[in-house]
């Protein structure tokens, strides 16, 4: 991570979870970090503990990355008081308990806004952050399993696969726009089975007993899994870039079980 000491990265989603959890540790590894959310409260809250834990840089900001308005006047304020964006972690995501077939098109839209075009428009407004300063960068997409086995989701999610596979597809079609365009900026996805934070909670929730009990015995990764991911792909030398890490719960693969969250 030495290269990255004291560059700037800005983690959306960071009030909870596992954006909170790749903030904390961006910040211990010397960045500076700006944190987005809506819950401004939390993220200041946040942002106090590391910063007195760590002696962590960490510059809270309240932003709904469905108005590019306020997407946008953060990358303003970054450019301002920070110089810019060098690394961008596209964390930001939602998923909703209901079906495709019944759920409504106000949530399809909500998945899409949040986790496939906020992704888009934070990722355009890094790139010509780095383009303008003819420095280096590098985007991490939180991706996840259900953005490449569907079929293996068998859980009422609404567009939240659908929203995936475009992060999946996302991914790829900006790595090759950036190699044409010459620019030195890496993009990773990393693409988590399930965590135990507050998404999975709410879905748990929202099933009905019978249900949650075929989900509730499975094997779980920890929001600090995700971030360990992180730092490793920040951390590989220039020259190597990763693509995609899928991380599984090791349990959910010893099992052999190909459909981990399948209904039985
Ligand atoms: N948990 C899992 O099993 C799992 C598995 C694979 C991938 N992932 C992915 O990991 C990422 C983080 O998920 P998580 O599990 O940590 O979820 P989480 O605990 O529910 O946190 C979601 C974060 O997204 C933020 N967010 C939601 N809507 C927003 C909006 N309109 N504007 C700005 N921020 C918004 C929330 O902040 P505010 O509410 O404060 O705005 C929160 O910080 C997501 O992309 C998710 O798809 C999760």
């Amino acid at each position: 991570m030495d290269h990255w000491a004291g560059k700037v990265a800005l983690v959306t989603g960071a009030s909870v979870g596992i954006g909170a959890q790749i903030t904390k540790a961006l910040a211990k590894s010397g960045m500076k970090v700006i944190a987005i959310a809506r819950r401004l409260e939390k993220l200041e809250e946040l942002a106090t503990n590391i910063n007195r834990e760590c002696n962590g840089k960490v510059y809270p900001m309240k932003c709904d990355v469905r108005q590019e308005e306020e997407i946008l006047q953060v990358f303003q304020r970054a450019e301002k008081e920070l110089g810019g964006v060098d690394v961008l972690i596209n964390n930001a995501g939602v998923a909703s308990p209901e079906t495709i077939i019944e759920g409504s098109t106000e949530t399809y839209r909500k998945i899409l806004d949040v986790n496939v075009l906020a992704l888009a428009i934070c990722s355009r407004q890094l790139v010509q952050s780095v383009k303008k300063r003819k420095a280096s960068g590098h985007i991490i997409n939180i991706n996840s399993v259900a953005g490449h086995y569907a079929e293996s989701i068998n859980m009422p999610i609404s567009v939240y696969c659908a929203s995936k596979y475009a992060v999946t597809g996302m991914t790829a079609s900006l790595r090759n726009e950036i190699v044409n365009a010459k620019l030195d900026i890496k993009v990773t996805s990393i693409s988590p089975g399930m965590v135990k934070t507050d998404m999975v909670t709410d879905i748990l929730s929202n099933m009905d007993k019978e249900a949650r009990k075929s989900f509730a015995d499975l094997p779980v990764l920890h929001d600090v899994d995700i971030a360990d991911a992180v730092i490793y792909c920040l951390s590989m030398p220039l020259r190597v870039q990763i693509c995609e890490v899928i991380i599984m719960p090791h349990e959910a693969l010893a099992t052999k079980n190909p459909r981990p969250y399948a209904r039985s």
